[in-house]
Protein backbone atom coordinates (compact mmCIF):
# COMPACT_ATOMS: atom_id res chain seq x y z
CA UNK A 1 0.00 0.00 0.00
CA UNK A 2 2.92 2.46 0.83
CA UNK A 3 4.71 1.59 -2.31
CA UNK A 4 1.45 2.09 -4.75
CA UNK A 5 1.18 5.42 -2.78
CA UNK A 6 4.93 6.53 -3.17
CA UNK A 7 4.25 5.56 -7.07
CA UNK A 8 1.61 7.79 -6.80
CA UNK A 9 3.09 10.80 -5.30
CA UNK A 10 6.52 10.75 -7.17
CA UNK A 11 6.97 13.05 -9.95
CA UNK A 12 5.00 15.73 -7.81
CA UNK A 13 6.74 18.00 -5.60
CA UNK A 14 5.34 17.42 -2.10
CA UNK A 15 4.75 21.02 -0.17
CA UNK A 16 4.99 19.97 3.15
CA UNK A 17 2.45 20.85 5.76
CA UNK A 18 3.15 21.78 9.60
CA UNK A 19 1.62 21.29 12.79
CA UNK A 20 1.64 24.02 15.42
CA UNK A 21 0.43 22.62 19.02
CA UNK A 22 -0.66 25.98 20.83
CA UNK A 23 -0.95 26.62 24.47
CA UNK A 24 -4.74 27.26 25.52
CA UNK A 25 -4.05 30.49 27.54
CA UNK A 26 -3.49 33.89 25.63
CA UNK A 27 -6.14 32.54 23.12
CA UNK A 28 -6.58 36.04 21.47
CA UNK A 29 -3.14 37.03 21.24
CA UNK A 30 -1.68 33.90 19.52
CA UNK A 31 -2.73 34.77 15.96
CA UNK A 32 -1.20 38.18 16.30
CA UNK A 33 1.70 36.59 17.72
CA UNK A 34 2.32 33.43 14.73
CA UNK A 35 2.10 35.93 12.64
CA UNK A 36 4.29 38.57 13.61
CA UNK A 37 7.00 36.06 13.90
CA UNK A 38 6.45 34.64 10.40
CA UNK A 39 6.52 37.94 9.03
CA UNK A 40 9.99 38.52 10.35
CA UNK A 41 11.27 35.80 7.79
CA UNK A 42 8.83 37.46 4.76
CA UNK A 43 6.31 35.18 5.62
CA UNK A 44 2.69 34.49 5.77
CA UNK A 45 0.05 33.01 7.38
CA UNK A 46 -2.81 32.07 5.29
CA UNK A 47 -5.60 30.72 7.35
CA UNK A 48 -7.86 28.67 5.40
CA UNK A 49 -11.38 28.74 5.21
CA UNK A 50 -11.57 25.99 7.73
CA UNK A 51 -9.05 27.68 10.28
CA UNK A 52 -10.48 27.51 13.47
CA UNK A 53 -8.44 30.25 15.44
CA UNK A 54 -9.43 28.91 19.05
CA UNK A 55 -8.01 25.85 17.98
CA UNK A 56 -5.04 24.38 20.30
CA UNK A 57 -3.97 22.61 16.48
CA UNK A 58 -3.21 24.61 13.50
CA UNK A 59 -1.70 23.36 10.33
CA UNK A 60 0.31 25.56 8.16
CA UNK A 61 1.43 25.36 4.34
CA UNK A 62 3.65 27.31 2.64
CA UNK A 63 6.36 27.02 4.72
CA UNK A 64 10.27 25.86 5.29
CA UNK A 65 11.32 23.90 8.44
CA UNK A 66 12.82 26.56 9.17
CA UNK A 67 10.29 28.66 9.20
CA UNK A 68 8.79 26.52 11.82
CA UNK A 69 12.04 26.78 13.67
CA UNK A 70 12.85 30.44 13.69
CA UNK A 71 8.81 31.04 14.89
CA UNK A 72 9.45 27.96 17.50
CA UNK A 73 12.54 30.13 18.53
CA UNK A 74 10.65 32.70 20.15
CA UNK A 75 6.93 31.91 20.35
CA UNK A 76 5.26 31.61 23.90
CA UNK A 77 2.15 31.05 22.59
CA UNK A 78 2.77 27.98 20.47
CA UNK A 79 4.03 24.60 22.80
CA UNK A 80 5.45 22.46 20.07
CA UNK A 81 5.66 22.07 15.90
CA UNK A 82 5.27 18.73 14.13
CA UNK A 83 5.79 18.16 10.22
CA UNK A 84 2.34 17.06 9.43
CA UNK A 85 2.35 13.37 8.52
CA UNK A 86 -0.89 12.85 8.48
CA UNK A 87 -4.58 13.69 9.92
CA UNK A 88 -8.32 12.64 9.93
CA UNK A 89 -11.23 13.28 11.81
CA UNK A 90 -11.47 9.02 12.41
CA UNK A 91 -8.58 6.60 13.01
CA UNK A 92 -9.39 5.32 9.36
CA UNK A 93 -8.61 8.57 7.83
CA UNK A 94 -5.69 9.19 9.78
CA UNK A 95 -4.23 5.62 8.34
CA UNK A 96 -5.48 6.55 5.32
CA UNK A 97 -3.55 10.17 4.87
CA UNK A 98 -0.77 8.58 6.31
CA UNK A 99 -0.46 6.16 3.89
CA UNK A 100 -1.05 8.54 0.97
CA UNK A 101 2.17 10.55 2.61
CA UNK A 102 5.22 9.90 0.66
CA UNK A 103 7.49 7.16 1.56
CA UNK A 104 10.10 9.05 0.20
CA UNK A 105 9.57 12.27 2.66
CA UNK A 106 9.27 9.52 5.62
CA UNK A 107 11.94 7.89 5.03
CA UNK A 108 15.18 9.66 6.38
CA UNK A 109 13.29 9.57 9.88
CA UNK A 110 12.50 5.80 9.26
CA UNK A 111 16.21 4.40 9.07
CA UNK A 112 17.09 0.89 10.87
CA UNK A 113 20.21 2.84 12.05
CA UNK A 114 17.95 5.31 13.85
CA UNK A 115 16.19 4.92 17.26
CA UNK A 116 12.39 6.65 17.60
CA UNK A 117 9.94 7.35 19.99
CA UNK A 118 6.14 7.72 19.59
CA UNK A 119 4.21 10.44 22.23
CA UNK A 120 0.50 10.03 22.29
CA UNK A 121 -1.12 13.49 23.32
CA UNK A 122 -4.49 14.29 24.16
CA UNK A 123 -6.06 17.71 24.66
CA UNK A 124 -9.41 17.75 26.71
CA UNK A 125 -8.74 14.01 27.46
CA UNK A 126 -6.17 12.18 29.54
CA UNK A 127 -6.24 8.50 28.69
CA UNK A 128 -4.65 5.16 30.70
CA UNK A 129 -1.41 4.02 30.00
CA UNK A 130 -2.99 0.91 28.38
CA UNK A 131 -5.09 2.79 25.80
CA UNK A 132 -2.01 5.11 24.95
CA UNK A 133 0.11 1.75 24.32
CA UNK A 134 -2.48 0.30 22.32
CA UNK A 135 -2.88 3.40 20.18
CA UNK A 136 0.75 3.44 19.36
CA UNK A 137 0.39 -0.43 18.19
CA UNK A 138 -2.24 1.14 15.61
CA UNK A 139 0.03 2.33 13.62
CA UNK A 140 2.26 -0.57 12.92
CA UNK A 141 1.31 0.18 9.83
CA UNK A 142 4.09 2.51 9.41
CA UNK A 143 7.23 1.05 8.19
CA UNK A 144 8.98 2.24 10.89
CA UNK A 145 12.81 -0.21 10.95
CA UNK A 146 14.86 1.77 13.66
CA UNK A 147 15.08 0.74 17.28
CA UNK A 148 12.67 2.78 19.93
CA UNK A 149 14.51 4.39 22.36
CA UNK A 150 12.22 6.44 25.13
CA UNK A 151 15.13 8.33 26.68
CA UNK A 152 16.70 9.59 24.08
CA UNK A 153 15.63 9.11 20.67
CA UNK A 154 16.89 10.54 17.07
CA UNK A 155 13.23 11.15 16.28
CA UNK A 156 9.86 11.66 17.97
CA UNK A 157 6.85 11.35 16.36
CA UNK A 158 3.83 11.94 18.38
CA UNK A 159 -0.21 11.01 17.49
CA UNK A 160 -2.02 14.08 18.82
CA UNK A 161 -5.72 13.89 19.40
CA UNK A 162 -8.61 16.43 19.58
CA UNK A 163 -11.38 15.66 22.14
CA UNK A 164 -12.76 19.57 22.18
CA UNK A 165 -12.83 21.95 24.48
CA UNK A 166 -15.43 21.54 26.56
CA UNK A 167 -14.64 19.33 29.63
CA UNK A 168 -17.99 18.44 30.52
CA UNK A 169 -18.44 16.96 27.38
CA UNK A 170 -15.74 14.72 26.76
CA UNK A 171 -16.19 12.35 23.58
CA UNK A 172 -15.07 8.60 23.50
CA UNK A 173 -13.61 9.35 20.31
CA UNK A 174 -11.48 12.05 19.39
CA UNK A 175 -12.64 15.27 16.80
CA UNK A 176 -9.69 15.23 14.99
CA UNK A 177 -6.35 13.32 15.02
CA UNK A 178 -2.74 14.25 13.78
CA UNK A 179 0.14 12.33 13.04
CA UNK A 180 3.60 14.17 12.85
CA UNK A 181 7.29 13.89 13.33
CA UNK A 182 8.20 16.22 16.22
CA UNK A 183 10.62 19.69 14.89
CA UNK A 184 10.66 22.14 18.15
CA UNK A 185 9.43 23.11 21.00
CA UNK A 186 8.51 26.62 21.34
CA UNK A 187 9.19 29.04 24.62
CA UNK A 188 7.05 27.70 26.82
CA UNK A 189 10.02 27.67 29.82
CA UNK A 190 10.70 31.18 29.37
CA UNK A 191 7.48 31.90 31.51
CA UNK A 192 8.71 30.00 33.96
CA UNK A 193 12.45 30.67 34.32
CA UNK A 194 11.03 34.69 33.94
CA UNK A 195 8.54 34.60 36.34
CA UNK A 196 8.19 37.87 38.54
CA UNK A 197 8.28 35.83 41.53
CA UNK A 198 11.41 35.37 41.15
CA UNK A 199 12.07 38.72 39.71
CA UNK A 200 14.94 40.91 41.59
CA UNK A 201 12.67 44.47 41.38
CA UNK A 202 9.16 43.79 40.98
CA UNK A 203 6.44 46.73 41.50
CA UNK A 204 2.64 46.04 42.30
CA UNK A 205 2.13 46.88 38.44
CA UNK A 206 4.76 44.53 37.31
CA UNK A 207 3.86 43.09 33.90
CA UNK A 208 3.33 39.06 33.96
CA UNK A 209 6.42 37.43 32.10
CA UNK A 210 4.46 35.33 29.37
CA UNK A 211 2.68 38.41 28.14
CA UNK A 212 5.83 40.38 28.23
CA UNK A 213 7.58 37.79 25.61
CA UNK A 214 4.25 37.63 23.92
CA UNK A 215 4.22 41.96 23.53
CA UNK A 216 7.89 41.76 22.52
CA UNK A 217 7.09 39.03 19.62
CA UNK A 218 3.95 40.88 18.47
CA UNK A 219 5.95 44.03 18.25
CA UNK A 220 8.36 42.31 16.25
CA UNK A 221 11.48 42.95 18.41
CA UNK A 222 14.99 42.15 17.03
CA UNK A 223 18.88 42.17 17.83
CA UNK A 224 20.20 45.39 17.89
CA UNK A 225 16.61 47.81 17.90
CA UNK A 226 16.59 50.47 20.13
CA UNK A 227 13.32 49.69 22.02
CA UNK A 228 11.60 52.63 24.46
CA UNK A 229 9.02 51.92 26.67
CA UNK A 230 7.53 55.12 28.32
CA UNK A 231 5.81 53.65 30.74
CA UNK A 232 8.60 51.19 32.04
CA UNK A 233 7.57 50.63 35.65
CA UNK A 234 9.51 47.81 36.82
CA UNK A 235 10.92 47.02 33.50
CA UNK A 236 9.16 44.13 32.41
CA UNK A 237 8.87 44.89 28.66
CA UNK A 238 12.31 45.86 28.49
CA UNK A 239 13.41 41.96 30.37
CA UNK A 240 11.60 40.62 27.64
CA UNK A 241 12.83 42.72 24.79
CA UNK A 242 16.49 42.47 25.84
CA UNK A 243 16.31 38.70 25.82
CA UNK A 244 15.72 38.90 21.90
CA UNK A 245 18.94 41.10 21.92
CA UNK A 246 17.16 44.62 21.85
CA UNK A 247 18.71 47.88 23.36
CA UNK A 248 16.21 48.99 25.81
CA UNK A 249 15.17 52.18 27.17
CA UNK A 250 12.65 53.67 29.36
CA UNK A 251 10.54 56.44 31.30
CA UNK A 252 8.07 56.69 33.67
CA UNK A 253 6.64 59.38 35.72
CA UNK A 254 6.98 57.90 39.33
CA UNK A 255 10.44 59.13 40.70
CA UNK A 256 10.77 56.03 43.62
CA UNK A 257 10.39 53.16 40.86
CA UNK A 258 13.05 54.97 38.39
CA UNK A 259 15.55 54.81 41.37
CA UNK A 260 14.50 51.62 42.68
CA UNK A 261 13.28 53.40 46.11
CA UNK A 262 10.94 53.51 48.27
CA UNK A 263 8.53 51.02 49.70
CA UNK A 264 8.98 47.43 48.55
CA UNK A 265 6.38 45.36 46.70
CA UNK A 266 7.12 42.04 48.98
CA UNK A 267 4.97 40.98 51.42
CA UNK A 268 8.45 40.30 53.77
CA UNK A 269 10.00 43.06 52.95
CA UNK A 270 9.56 46.54 53.83
CA UNK A 271 11.83 49.00 51.80
CA UNK A 272 13.38 48.47 48.51
CA UNK A 273 17.28 47.14 48.77
CA UNK A 274 20.06 49.47 47.85
CA UNK A 275 20.29 47.23 44.35
CA UNK A 276 16.60 47.20 43.12
CA UNK A 277 16.35 48.67 39.96
CA UNK A 278 15.54 48.11 36.16
CA UNK A 279 19.69 47.54 35.57
CA UNK A 280 19.93 44.85 38.13
CA UNK A 281 16.54 43.30 36.52
CA UNK A 282 18.48 43.03 33.11
CA UNK A 283 21.63 41.41 35.03
CA UNK A 284 19.53 38.98 36.51
CA UNK A 285 18.77 37.33 32.71
CA UNK A 286 22.49 37.95 31.63
CA UNK A 287 21.20 41.21 29.44
CA UNK A 288 22.86 43.95 31.38
CA UNK A 289 24.91 45.19 28.56
CA UNK A 290 21.92 46.24 26.59
CA UNK A 291 20.41 48.24 29.27
CA UNK A 292 20.60 52.10 27.65
CA UNK A 293 19.30 53.89 30.75
CA UNK A 294 15.89 55.22 32.47
CA UNK A 295 14.78 58.12 33.38
CA UNK A 296 11.88 60.01 35.25
CA UNK A 297 9.52 61.70 32.60
CA UNK A 298 5.84 62.65 32.27
CA UNK A 299 5.19 60.39 28.51
CA UNK A 300 2.39 62.97 27.98
CA UNK A 301 4.60 66.01 27.33
CA UNK A 302 7.19 65.26 24.17
CA UNK A 303 10.57 65.09 25.52
CA UNK A 304 12.39 63.67 22.69
CA UNK A 305 13.70 65.81 19.83
CA UNK A 306 14.32 63.06 17.37
CA UNK A 307 11.51 61.16 15.62
CA UNK A 308 11.38 58.21 15.20
CA UNK A 309 14.67 57.87 17.35
CA UNK A 310 13.54 54.47 18.57
CA UNK A 311 12.78 50.89 16.26
CA UNK A 312 10.08 50.01 18.15
CA UNK A 313 7.90 51.41 21.42
CA UNK A 314 6.45 48.34 23.72
CA UNK A 315 4.52 49.62 26.70
CA UNK A 316 1.62 49.14 28.63
CA UNK A 317 0.11 51.64 30.49
CA UNK A 318 -2.96 51.18 32.93
CA UNK A 319 -3.47 54.28 34.34
CA UNK A 320 -2.03 57.82 32.59
CA UNK A 321 -0.93 60.40 35.40
CA UNK A 322 0.36 63.66 34.72
CA UNK A 323 2.28 66.30 36.20
CA UNK A 324 0.43 67.87 38.62
CA UNK A 325 -2.33 66.47 38.99
C1 LIG B 1 1.00 49.43 34.24
S1 LIG B 1 2.38 50.23 34.85
C2 LIG B 1 3.67 49.60 33.86
C3 LIG B 1 4.23 48.38 34.46
C4 LIG B 1 5.48 47.92 33.78
N1 LIG B 1 5.21 47.36 32.46
C5 LIG B 1 6.16 46.88 34.65
O1 LIG B 1 6.33 45.76 34.20
O2 LIG B 1 6.51 47.19 35.78
C6 LIG B 1 2.19 51.86 34.25
C7 LIG B 1 3.30 52.76 34.62
O3 LIG B 1 3.04 54.01 34.00
C8 LIG B 1 3.51 55.02 34.84
N2 LIG B 1 2.86 56.27 34.41
C9 LIG B 1 1.57 56.68 34.61
N3 LIG B 1 1.39 57.87 34.03
C10 LIG B 1 2.55 58.22 33.42
C11 LIG B 1 2.98 59.32 32.65
N4 LIG B 1 2.16 60.34 32.38
N5 LIG B 1 4.23 59.32 32.15
C12 LIG B 1 5.08 58.29 32.41
N6 LIG B 1 4.75 57.22 33.17
C13 LIG B 1 3.50 57.19 33.67
C14 LIG B 1 3.18 54.55 36.24
O4 LIG B 1 4.01 55.17 37.21
C15 LIG B 1 3.43 53.05 36.12
O5 LIG B 1 4.73 52.71 36.54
Amino acid sequence: MLHTNMALHSGRACSRQYLLHLAHDNVDFRLPEIKALLSLRNQSFDTSETFIEKSPFWQLNGLSEDDIRSVMSRTVCGKSAFELWGHGRTTDELKRSLLAYPAESMAPYLQQNSTYKINVYTFNKTLEFKDRISKIDALDFLPFEGKVNLKDPDHIFCLLEDYGSDPNDIPDDPFHLYFGRWIADGQRELIRSHSVKKRHFIGNTSMDAGLSFIMANHAKVKADDLVYDPFVGTGSLLVACSHFGAYVCGTDIDYNTIHGIGKASRKDQKWRGPDENIRANLRQYGNESLYVDVMVSDASKAVWRKNPLFDCIVTDRMFLQTEGL
